[in-house]
């Protein structure tokens, strides 16, 4: 299982004095579309919450307040551990025949969240957290949510077998 708990203790570490800039250019914000939806409520409802507090950590750095954008890391590696393994469990439930690159994609997106959260709590480089949080929604888009559309597919076909993760939005 794909776990990113145990990195939440450096997050609320007394924060620091060093506070670089900003780089030039948008951050990359993100929001919630119908087109994202996998009709799956239960997966719909944590991946809402993902994109909402992805989006509050984007306008954290975008509006300088790196300290807003640490207070938020908590609640959003609590949530993106919990819908790793909500996922990894229904994966292994429905003997998913994409099982491995799926949690494959689970796996490749701790880095991004550790670069995040080294960023914001070690580093506090408002430059490369925005980096760190671009990558993290590049990954989202190009792997994870290809995925779990995948496994979405196999949970619509499923007999009802599935547990509160199966059903309509
Ligand atoms: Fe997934
Ligand atoms: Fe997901």
């Amino acid at each position: 299982m794909v776990r990113l708990q145990e990195h939440s203790l450096r997050i609320l570490a007394p924060p620091g004095n060093c506070l670089t800039t900003l780089t030039q250019g948008p951050v990359m914000r993100i929001f919630w579309q119908d087109s994202m939806s996998l009709g799956i409520a239960a997966l719909d409802c944590e991946h809402r919450e993902l994109v909402l507090l992805l989006d509050q950590i984007c306008v954290a750095i975008q509006s300088r307040n790196i300290q807003a954008g640490i207070t938020l890391l908590p609640r959003f590696i609590e949530v993106l551990d919990s819908h790793f393994l909500n996922e990894e469990m229904l994966i292994e439930t429905l003997r998913h025949p994409e099982a491995e690159d799926h949690i494959a994609g689970h796996r490749d997106a701790v880095p991004l969240v550790h670069a995040l959260i080294s960023a914001m709590t070690e580093e506090r480089d408002l430059g490369q957290a925005e980096t760190a949080v671009s990558t993290f929604i590049a990954h989202l888009f190009t792997r994870l949510l290809h995925q779990d559309a995948l496994l979405a597919r196999q949970l619509r076909d499923a007999p009802a077998t599935c547990g509160s993760a199966s059903g309509s939005s």
